[in-house]
């Protein structure tokens, strides 16, 4: 029998980027951390023990300020979908910069309007979801879907699940489920928060498919029991990203989908990690599920790096938010249209979801090799390029790794190799890297990670 890691290629080398970045003269490391710690809030989350002064970046790779290369798999939390400063981008948010920069959406502007059309036009022919709304974060987008569903349907409450993440708005907050990203917010934002189908960790102590898929049909008593005749909205990533990459079993969404809508609500998308082909098979995350949604809200992979998100649905939902005047200054401003214009354009023209399905189930395949290798990896998950590992003490007790997380963390940064991490216990490495990396930047990041794990120390 061949040994289990015969397939994790030798790798370790960072492939050369054919860019070579600008002779970057700035302030160093040390005079930035100075900075930040001196005169920004000290909220600011930095990544690593020794934080990177990344300057410049290229496609799918960063350079810091000493001109070290490193192959970004995080891509910022999944903000840059088809690579960093995409040229096609670059040369037309220059021309667009030059020509206007205006912020509002009082006058016309052609920029806005073509663009609202080519994302219709990415939503499933039947689905009448052809009407959007620009805004500047996937907070915003999220907060604007809520208000709509409650104006639309004239109810209040929203269920969303534990261990999601919606941003960080109060009104978002409302909605996140996910302890060390909440603080207090009042009860008036009328949330509930329901159970996700994280079969890993089932929230009910139960295995699937044993289960009868309990965590999903346990919505219609939530629904009886704590807000009958009242539900405006239920949300929900189709992946849960910042919980960790937790994917649901294939019927979890249709089931919550009818019980909701039986109840009045709407269901709402959560598109602001999957969105954009990342999860391969398909352009939307929720296509994966065999659901339509009411409504869907996207950001990050949406601009390639802008300031621009977007809640997009069907015009009679949309309707009731006239009987007020509701504007945002920046949202839908020429120079993020074109971002988003073009992020998109690039995404059909250069088979940006098709490589995100080559080279995630690449990585995915040297994932669960490493599995079989290292007894820390508990269980490899997620589709197209948005993986996870959930790294665990001992299989059988699934007692979080977290502190060997953090080390494997640090060590692939030695290497070169930029991952994220996330879940409840801080115990899961997230991969998310631009959707334009190649097979050699795969077999990398797999023999990276391989020697990561192999150097932390057994605890
Ligand atoms: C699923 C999801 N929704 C919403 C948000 C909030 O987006 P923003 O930070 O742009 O407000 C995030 C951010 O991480 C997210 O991951």
């Amino acid at each position: 029998m061949a040994s289990p890691s015969a397939g994790v290629k030798k790798c370790v080398t960072l492939p050369k980027s054919d860019h070579v970045p600008a002779r970057y003269d700035g302030p160093c490391r040390e005079e930035v951390l100075a900075l930040r710690r001196e005169y920004l809030t000290p909220a600011l989350l930095t990544y690593y023990k020794e934080p990177l002064n990344i300057v410049e970046g290229h496609m799918q790779y960063l350079w810091d300020d000493t001109g070290r290369q490193y192959l970004d798999a995080f891509a910022g939390i999944v903000t840059v979908s088809v690579g960093h400063c995409h040229p096609k981008i670059t040369e037309r948010i220059r021309e667009q910069v030059g020509k206007l920069c205006h912020t509002t959406t009082i006058y016309l502007h052609p920029n806005i309007g073509q663009y609202g059309k080519l994302l219709a036009d990415h939503f499933p022919a039947d689905s009448g979801l052809t009407c959007t709304y620009f805004t500047n974060s996937g907070s915003e987008a999220n907060d604007m879907a809520i208000l709509m569903s409650r104006l639309h349907t004239g109810n209040f409450e929203v269920i969303s699940l534990r261990n999601g993440y919606h941003g960080g708005l109060q009104s978002s907050m409302g909605l996140t489920a996910h302890g060390t990203w909440k603080y207090p917010v009042p009860h008036s934002f009328g949330v509930k928060h329901a159970m996700p189908g994280y079969c890993y960790r089932c929230p009910l102590g139960l295995t699937y498919p044993a289960c009868d898929m309990k965590c999903a049909t346990g919505f219609e008593e939530m629904i009886a029991y704590e807000t009958p005749g009242q539900v405006a909205a239920f949300i929900g990533e189709p992946i849960q990203g910042v919980g960790g990459v937790i994917d649901p079993p294939p019927e979890y969404f249709k089931i919550v989908y009818d019980i909701v809508r039986k109840h009045g609500g709407l269901c709402i998308a959560d598109e602001v990690q999957t969105g954009f082909g990342r999860t391969g098979h398909h352009f939307w995350g929720f296509e994966n599920w065999g659901v339509t949604p009411d409504m869907v809200t996207m950001a990050k992979g949406i601009g390639n790096g802008a300031a621009l998100a977007a809640c997009t649905t069907r015009k009679e939902i949309a309707e009731p938010l006239t009987q007020r005047i509701h504007f945002n200054t920046f949202g839908g401003n020429p120079v993020s249209m074109i971002q988003g214009l073009t992020t998109l354009q690039i995404i059909d023209d250069e088979g940006i979801q098709q490589n995100a399905l080559k080279i995630g189930t690449r990585i995915k395949e040297g994932l669960l090799e490493l599995q079989q290798k290292h007894q820390l990896i508990g269980e490899v998950r997620g589709k197209g390029l948005m993986l996870g590992i959930e790294l665990v003490k001992d299989r059988a007790g699934k007692e979080p790794a977290t502190a060997e997380t953090v080390e494997i963390f640090e060590r692939a940064k030695g290497k070169g190799l930029l991952i994220g991490k996330g879940g409840l216990y801080g115990n899961v490495l997230r991969i998310k890297p631009p959707m334009c990396l190649n097979a050699d930047d795969a077999d990398f990041l797999i023999a990276s990670l391989d020697e990561a794990f192999s150097d932390v120390p057994k605890k």
